[in-house]
């Protein structure tokens, strides 16, 4: 059996795969100088299982030119790099990585939602420009926090954990799903449709999953529901937002102010976007602490290694998959 492994990971992998090939980047990295390993090496080695990034397009194409892959084990929770339809149609187990980061990116979400509504981003380029004349009545004024209203868009983990983190901060949290869901009963928060939380909430966080029915959800219609004191704040897709709808509305002050940790086309940012103060930026670091990732390269690889050693993980998400076929005689023999 043979394992690849398409970056450098925080672990090392060879002790938690015990009888099985790991193929591997040598330490000075791959030829892109990326840390990554080109899809066409990773194709020529015939993998039985893949530990890929989000940056790694698993796509049907792909799917084909490697008939021996029994498993692809995404190092995220997201899973929109990977078809996982196309996946699950030729017997490969797809698994990702939740849990492990539902902390790390919900907090991240609530540091941008202070970051956004206070302003954070301006001042400090105010001070490091040393542009700042002095304290002032009116200097860089935010909107308040507690008391105020967060919708929350998507109640799974990620969701839940900013309810929480929200309710604690002491604000009225409401939700929107596409069913209510059994554990907004247990946290008591109230499930709006989504037109209604855009329009009633003052802060609104994105934490749905990136899927067809779910691209450009706050379009140009929906960011126009939204209170023009409201802020809103995205560490899911940046394809489920209009960006440039989004610009419009900042700069016409029809929108208080944005907190976006991911984007289109990432890692390149619009430029509207990057001259629009009113938006505090990351780059993409929902996951990003060290025990978050440690603990998510260690989950990616042992959902492979179990897949591999004919185990089901508990990070499978297309069930249909299982048990994978046994592809690598045919593929090997092809
Ligand atoms: C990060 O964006 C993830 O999907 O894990």
């Amino acid at each position: 059996m043979k394992l690849v492994v398409t970056a450098k990971l925080p672990v090392v992998v060879a002790p938690r795969a015990p009888g099985i090939e790991v193929v591997q980047l040598p330490p000075e990295g791959g030829p892109a100088g990326d840390g990554r390993m080109p899809l066409d090496e990773v194709a020529a080695h015939r993998p039985d299982g893949l530990v890929c990034l989000l940056l790694d397009r698993i796509d049907a194409g792909f799917l084909d030119r490697v008939p021996s892959l029994q498993v692809v084990a995404n190092v995220a929770v997201g899973l929109d790099n990977l078809d996982v339809a196309a996946a699950t149609a030729r017997g490969v187990c797809v698994t990702n990585t939740p849990d492990v980061l539902t902390d790390a990116t919900a907090e991240l979400a609530i540091a941008l939602l202070f970051a956004a509504a206070r302003r954070l981003g301006e001042g400090e380029r105010l001070v490091r420009e040393k542009q700042w004349q002095g304290w002032s009545l009116d200097l860089l004024l935010g909107v308040p926090i507690g008391g105020a209203t967060l919708g929350v868009v998507g109640l799974g983990r990620i969701g839940q954990k900013v309810a929480q983190l929200g309710k604690a901060l002491g604000l009225n949290v409401v939700y929107t799903a596409p069913r209510p869901s059994p554990a907004a009963e247990a946290l008591g928060l109230p499930h709006l449709p989504l037109d209604e939380l855009l329009a009633t909430s003052d802060f609104v966080s994105l934490h749905c999953p990136l899927r067809s029915d779910t691209r450009d959800l706050l379009d140009r219609r929906a960011l126009s529901l939204m209170k023009p004191t409201a802020v809103l704040i995205n560490t899911a897709r940046g394809e489920l937002v209009d960006e440039d709808a989004l610009v419009d509305r900042l700069e016409a002050g029809q929108l208080f102010a944005a907190g976006l940790d991911v984007f289109r086309g990432e890692p390149k940012v619009s430029p509207r976007i990057l001259a629009c103060e009113r938006i505090a930026l990351a780059p993409h670091l929902g996951s990003a602490t060290t025990k978050a990732r440690m603990q998510m390269a260690e989950l990616a690889i042992d959902s492979a290694v179990s897949v591999l050693r004919g185990q089901k993980p508990r990070t499978l998400v297309n069930e249909t998959a299982w048990p994978p076929r046994s592809r690598s005689t045919t593929a090997r023999d092809a």
